[in-house]
């Protein structure tokens, strides 16, 4: 099928985090990492794109884009400076720039958490330490009670996988442990239950002002596993890298429960504590040998012939109508796509790329999948967590010496598309040679 289209109320846009784009705040994990030099490429994250002095420069490229939305995160450090005492300045630039994309007609989703700690609370153990539980509460507490009238939509916490593999057993996020297995665990059954609570304080909150509409998930970073040989054990290794990466925390988040190896029972209830199963995708891992819990997400290795971006990272549009139609018949709610983009610094294959996921994505809609939206990682180059500014995933591309932003042919693409909410014939005759 070369043309397509989307609901009429699906809603199309792009997302970011604030450490990847803002710049100027030193309080947090990540400036003191690219301190010690661990960015692969030897940049850092202090300037960034300088987004927090280009907020309305910004929008206006979102509106260029007919982006209908905005996953946007507010960066914990600079509201918290320290425990218990808000930053009112700070909490004031965010409702100001969240007050100009709704005049801009951008509906806005706020990430709570997305990889970054302030640093007297990575200097207490972050989330390894049960504390952080109660002070994630303080901070949500606090900013839903400065935002919560203008932002209904929410995601409490951005790939607590992703965050604690690379933080904890990969030793490539801050703060740069090794194979710490326990930690994991253990980390992780705080970011469920800090989600669990998070989730019925923000609801809680909108309602006591007769705020209707609240919306509130997680985005989850799923990826698909597949045996490479297909021997009994590959497989076994398979259903539990899955288990320990995602499932874990997807059982956790959207039910309460709590599976082993981080518990067991419901410690909030039963019940479901999200709107929607936000779900980042952005590639699959063939798994070789067997599971071995000192290398906890087994050989990873990328299907052989199969197409890659500039990281490696197979690219592999069926696996986003795979895992929509099986999040779906788990748990029967409502999906975002929270981020879905590639690394493509010549733009040589983004265009294909969205066209493919896309492409994929009105498949699994059409089948009966109440997919709702699609945020596109990311609406221009920004700082990328292990390799800084070379890793290039916008629809805009930066140029990091003068901070111009150009938009990207993928990025003219993207904007017709999210005009239309269809690849019409028009746009697929324009484009198609990228196809
Ligand atoms: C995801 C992160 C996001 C970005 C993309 C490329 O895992 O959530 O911040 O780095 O990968």
């Amino acid at each position: 099928m070369k043309t397509f289209s989307f609901p009429e109320d699906f809603l199309f846009g792009t997302a970011t985090a604030a450490l990847q784009i803002e710049g100027g705040d030193k309080n947090n994990n990540w400036y003191e990492w690219c301190e010690l030099g661990k960015i692969t490429d030897g940049t850092h994250c202090i300037v960034a794109n300088d987004h927090w002095n280009r907020v309305e420069e910004d929008i206006d490229l979102m509106k260029q884009l007919n982006s209908q939305t905005y996953r946007m995160g507010i960066e914990w450090s600079r509201i918290e400076p320290k425990p218990n005492e808000y930053n009112k300045e700070a909490m004031d630039h965010y409702r100001d720039e969240i007050e100009q994309l709704i005049k801009a007609g951008i509906h806005p989703l706020v990430t709570l958490h997305h990889f970054t700690n302030p640093l007297w609370l990575e200097k207490k153990g972050a989330w390894t330490n049960s504390e952080a539980i109660d002070h994630f509460l303080n901070f949500t507490n606090y900013v839903v009670d400065q935002l919560g009238d203008i932002v209904s939509d929410w995601v409490t916490i951005n790939e607590p996988n992703v965050y604690l593999t690379s933080g904890y057993f990969l030793g490539l996020f801050p703060p740069g442990e090794k194979g710490s297995t326990l930690t994991y665990f253990k980390a992780a059954k705080n970011m469920i239950l800090a989600h669990l609570k998070a989730y019925k304080l923000i609801h809680k909150k909108r309602k006591e002002k007769n705020l209707t509409g609240t919306k509130v998930g997680v985005a989850h970073h799923l990826r698909i596993f597949e045996p490479k040989n297909g021997t009994r054990l590959e497989k076994l290794s398979c259903k539990l890298i899955s288990r320990s990466f995602q499932g874990i925390f997807l059982e956790g988040m959207t039910l309460g429960k709590l599976i082993s190896p981080v518990g067991s029972g419901y410690p909030e209830g039963k019940g479901v504590f999200v709107d929607f199963i936000g779900i980042n995708y952005y590639s699959r891992d063939i798994i070789e040998g067997t599971f071995n819990p000192l290398v906890m997400f087994g050989n990873r290795l990328v299907k052989e012939g199969a197409p890659t971006n500039d990281l490696d990272w197979e690219i592999y549009p069926e696996g986003i109508y795979r895992l929509c139609k099986d999040v779906y018949a788990k748990y029967n709610l409502p999906i975002y796509i929270t981020e879905n983009g590639t690394c493509d610094a010549n733009d040589d294959f983004r265009t294909k790329y969205i066209y493919d996921h896309l492409f994929y994505l009105h498949r699994a809609i059409a089948e009966g999948v109440p997919v709702q939206r699609y945020y596109h990682w990311t609406l221009m180059d920004n700082f990328e967590w292990l390799e800084g500014f070379s890793a290039r995933f916008g629809l805009i591309k930066c140029n990091f010496d003068t901070l111009e932003r150009v938009i990207r042919r993928s990025g003219h693409f993207y904007s017709e598309l999210c005009k239309e909410k269809a690849v019409t014939d028009s746009i697929y005759e324009k484009y198609k040679d990228s196809f």
